[in-house]
């Protein structure tokens, strides 16, 4: 098998010679090249953690990868998001319930100075202006019940507009701006969700006003409709996963088709460079997949979520191998000597950053997510 690797070889026949025989400007672009997409696939962790970790998490743990992926069982995308902790991420895997607080809210402040003049509240006086804000809160906390209200009922289209949709019970007590309250003649309360998602999500969610939301408009109720199925899977919406699978088809492929094809001119022995040279590129197209596997109903779209950090980690390791193993390929024994130098300094930096930086900012996340936590 392995005298058979070795005919089909090209490199132990003397063809184009190893890396090491390239000439040493061409070297040190390459090896600076791999270091610097070493340096991107950290970056790209960093985002991940922004992008997907519950807080306190570095990375993506089994629920929150179920979650994004997979979604939460009898829950649609709407409903998940907006119940979710306003602690994770915000964004479409997350939750959108900061844009109901000071966090992401339009107008927060305004609601706060109107409150404020109302009660006769100073809010250069930090108890009554902590005051004025809980009350905004409550304001706007009774807007998203009053949503999920609808949303548990079905979400019917006919109330959705200025109809109102009729709050009962405890519900039609809720503190709710007055501008959405439509007050029926029969003592009715209803509700006007069209108009508190237009204040409340739109600001974002519209055509035209620009940043990464503006893809996603909830100007409409057709626009809602995609979010509030139950029974489609309920984690990433198609849109999304369009997008970003052919984003990351055309970028990796290129990029690992890179490290790929320079690891496999190098001079490890040809059972290694046959495993460890496509492996980026296979396990990326394997990621990719089991994110569109992950839709799949109970028991096996979770299961396929879960296998993502697998796909991922593998990904990693891959590229690593090529990355690590690459740049000693490039060079002889004294070229291996700088390059050995050159990651240790760059494993300390890193040691450095994990224990003076990371690893607090990691613990200080999980306190304020329990803090604020319901
Ligand atoms: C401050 C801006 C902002 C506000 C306000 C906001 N969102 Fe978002 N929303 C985002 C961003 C950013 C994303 C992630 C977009 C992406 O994946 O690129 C997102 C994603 C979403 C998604 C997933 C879209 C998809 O197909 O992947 C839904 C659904 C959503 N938001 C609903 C809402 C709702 C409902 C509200 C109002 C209660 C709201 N958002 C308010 C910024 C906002």
């Amino acid at each position: 098998m392995l005298r058979m690797l070795k005919r089909l070889d090209g490199l132990s026949h003397g063809m184009g010679g190893v890396t090491t025989e390239w000439p040493l400007p061409a070297r040190v672009v390459i090896v600076c090249f791999l270091f610097a997409v070493g340096l991107g696939f950290i970056s790209a962790l960093v985002n991940m953690h922004f992008q997907e970790a519950s807080p306190g998490n570095l990375l993506p743990d089994a629920k929150d990868v179920v979650r994004a992926y997979h979604g939460t069982l009898g829950k649609s995308q709407l409903e998940r998001l907006l119940t979710e902790p306003e602690s994770l991420p915000f964004n479409g895997s997350g939750s959108m319930r900061a844009a109901f607080t000071e966090k992401k809210g339009s107008g927060f402040k305004a609601e706060m100075k109107a409150i404020a003049a109302k009660k006769v509240l100073d809010l250069s006086n930090p108890a009554e202006a902590a005051k004025a804000k809980a009350l905004a809160l409550k304001d706007r906390e009774g807007e998203r019940l009053a949503l999920l209200s609808w949303i548990r009922s079905g979400a019917p289209e006919a109330t959705y507009d200025e109809v109102g949709f009729e709050l009962k019970g405890d519900l039609a007590k809720l503190p709710i701006s007055k501008e959405y309250i439509v007050q029926g003649e029969d003592g009715t309360v209803k509700v006007h969700l069209q108009a508190i998602i237009h204040d409340r999500c739109c600001r974002c969610h519209s055509d035209g006003v620009g940043g990464p939301a503006s893809r996603y408009s909830l100007e409409k109720f057709e626009d809602l409709k995609d979010y509030l199925s139950v029974e489609a899977p309920q984690g990433k919406s198609l849109d999304h996963l369009a997008l970003t699978t052919h984003i990351h088809l055309l970028a990796f492929s290129i990029l690992y088709g890179l490290t790929g094809i320079l690891f496999s001119l190098t001079g490890w022995p040809i059972w290694i460079r046959i495993l460890i040279a496509p492996a980026a590129l296979i396990f990326s197209v394997m990621d990719i997949s089991f994110w569109w596997l992950a839709r799949i109903d109970p028991p096996y779209g979770p299961m396929f979520a879960q296998w993502i950090m697998v796909s991922g980690g593998l990904v990693g390791l891959s590229l690593g191998a090529q990355i690590v193993l690459g740049s000693f390929g490039l060079f002889r024994w004294r070229g291996k000597i700088v390059i050995a130098a050159i990651m240790g300094i760059g494993a300390l930096i890193g040691l450095g950053a994990w224990h003076w930086v990371v690893d607090p900012y990691l613990a200080k996340q999980a306190v304020v997510a329990i803090e604020t936590a319901e």
